[in-house]
């Protein structure tokens, strides 16, 4: 564990250094090894969360039936499972995916189970493209008179540099302004549907823990400047959170009966994670400590029908708790700032014909992480995030505490009831282990006892036994 510290400490203060020493191409590179590691530290953290909060993480499915859900990269990965687990309540649920035979073929699989007993109706949905998200609205408000839940799940991650055909980075365009201009279309029918009910029908945006590491670069939101891959997921996700509080509180402000939640669904084992570091090098990590689909879906399905939430828009849900979000998804300026872009970006004067712009936001507003500078951002960027370094160091140091506590009281109690075969044998079985350890000074106090003539002659009697010691 210290190993770890030592590198990712070592990594930090190397990309300060040629930040400030380096030429622009150096810089950046440093600056997204920083990234790197700083997105390693707050994995880690996530693995970690995961495991403590463990028991926190289920929900109880409800009867929805009849009720209408609309889903988002509905077709794989953490997206499959809560397709799975909103049929199970009996929902119709509309996938938006880009391709429609793979959408059928899942569908046909969860039905083969037999515990679903909702509807399933895939319609074709790229939501990089603003003609696509149009068309899959119209088809949707045209055959489906409610709309009860929305959860923008589709998103990728580390992509190499593209423009979505709307001339924006598909990171922002994929993961954030696709889903807001979704979000646009469908809002005013799951008012309706709203009213209708006399509950609050839910939007659950699909976000990550990941947006603690990001900053919303106004100056260039594409980042076609400085373009890296971790920063701009991390822009995107945490553009989702501002999003989800931006929305929420404006529906609230209206008194309109629809709730918005953001949601981390931990760190899962999906093909998200295809062809990053960690993947390649060492594929068998991923199984062995992330969550399963299934796993992640639970927070996400716990946001779409836990009674609990009702009224409790606008929160950030991780192992179907509340929890912290960044800083800047929490600041109202920055919320009012990127609501105006947004409804510019997505060609809209009023969200859903009813939500405008802040008025009189500051227009000179100066983010602080806008610089491209590369030692202005190390430098923000350590002071910023050194209060949340300290707490992911304090999780660990806690979690290992615990793992040791553990470890000694398995320990003690495995000496204990290895003491209750018998003196004679506890001895042999400690010769046994100093052997294999190469431990001499053990084996000899053992031939000192005298233990060890007369513990082999009852080895020989009762070979048997080996197979418990060794
Ligand atoms: N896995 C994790 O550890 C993790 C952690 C935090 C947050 N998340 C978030 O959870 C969500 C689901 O991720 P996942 O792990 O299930 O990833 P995944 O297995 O890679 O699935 C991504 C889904 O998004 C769809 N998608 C991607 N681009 C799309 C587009 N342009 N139009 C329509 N659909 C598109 C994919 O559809 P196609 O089949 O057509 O590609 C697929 O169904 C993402 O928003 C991700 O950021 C995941």
């Amino acid at each position: 564990m210290y190993a770890f510290f030592v590198v990712i400490t070592i990594l930090f203060a190397i990309c300060y250094c040629i930040g400030v020493h380096g030429k622009p191409a150096i810089k950046q590179s440093f600056r997204a090894a920083g990234y790197q590691a700083y997105y390693y530290l707050l994995g880690s953290k996530g693995i970690l969360e995961d495991y403590v909060y463990a028991e926190n993480n289920k929900t109880h499915l409800l009867p929805k039936v009849g009720e209408v859900a609309v889903i988002t990269g509905g077709a794989r990965g953490i997206g499959v499972q809560v397709v799975k687990k909103l049929l199970q309540c009996g929902m119709h649920v509309v996938i938006g995916c880009r391709n429609i035979e793979a959408g059928e073929r899942v569908t046909k699989v969860i039905k083969s189970c037999g515990t679903v007993s909702g509807e399933v109706t895939c319609f074709q949905l790229d939501v990089g493209a603003f003609k696509s998200i149009k068309t899959f609205a119209e088809l949707v408000l045209k055959r489906f008179p409610r709309i009860d839940l929305l959860v923008n799940n589709a998103g990728i991650m580390f992509v190499p540099y593209a423009k979505s055909e709307d001339g924006f980075e598909s990171h922002f365009a994929v993961n954030y302004l696709g889903h807001c201009l979704l979000t646009h279309l469908l809002l005013p029918r799951m008012i309706d549907t709203a009213k209708e009910k006399g509950t609050n029908c839910r939007i659950v945006n699909v976000s990550s823990c990941a947006h603690l590491a990001g900053s919303i670069n106004f100056k260039d939101l594409s980042m076609s400047t400085c373009y890296i891959p971790s920063a701009s997921y991390a822009q995107s996700k945490l553009a989702q959170v501002i999003f989800t509080k931006s929305l929420d509180s404006k529906l609230r402000k209206h008194n309109i009966p629809v709730q918005v939640h953001a949601v981390h669904p931990g760190i899962v084992n999906t093909e998200l994670f295809n062809g990053t570091l960690l993947k390649t090098i060492a594929p068998w990590i991923p199984p062995l400590v992330f969550k399963t689909p299934t796993q992640g879906a639970e927070t996400i399905v716990h946001a779409c029908l836990a009674p609990a939430l009702e009224g409790c828009g606008g929160s950030y849900l991780s192992n179907c708790r509340e929890t912290a979000v960044s800083r800047e998804a929490d600041d109202q300026e920055v919320q009012d700032k990127l609501w105006s872009i947004m409804l510019s970006l997505i060609e809209v004067e009023k969200f859903a014909n009813l939500l405008g712009s802040t008025p009189n936001f500051p227009l000179n507003y100066n983010c602080p992480l806008k610089s491209e500078n590369g030692l202005l951002f190390l430098a923000v960027y350590t002071v910023r995030h050194i209060e949340r370094c300290f707490q992911v160091i304090k999780h660990f140091i806690n979690f290992f505490i615990h793992v040791a506590k553990g470890v000694a009281s398995a320990v003690l109690l495995f000496q204990h009831r290895l003491q209750q075969y018998g003196h004679e044998r506890w001895n042999y079985s400690a010769v046994k282990a100093s052997e294999a350890a190469g431990f001499s000074s053990m084996k000899k106090k053992a031939r000192d006892d005298g233990h060890y003539g007369a513990m082999l002659e009852w080895y020989r009697g009762h070979k048997d036994i080996r197979y418990q010691f060794n």
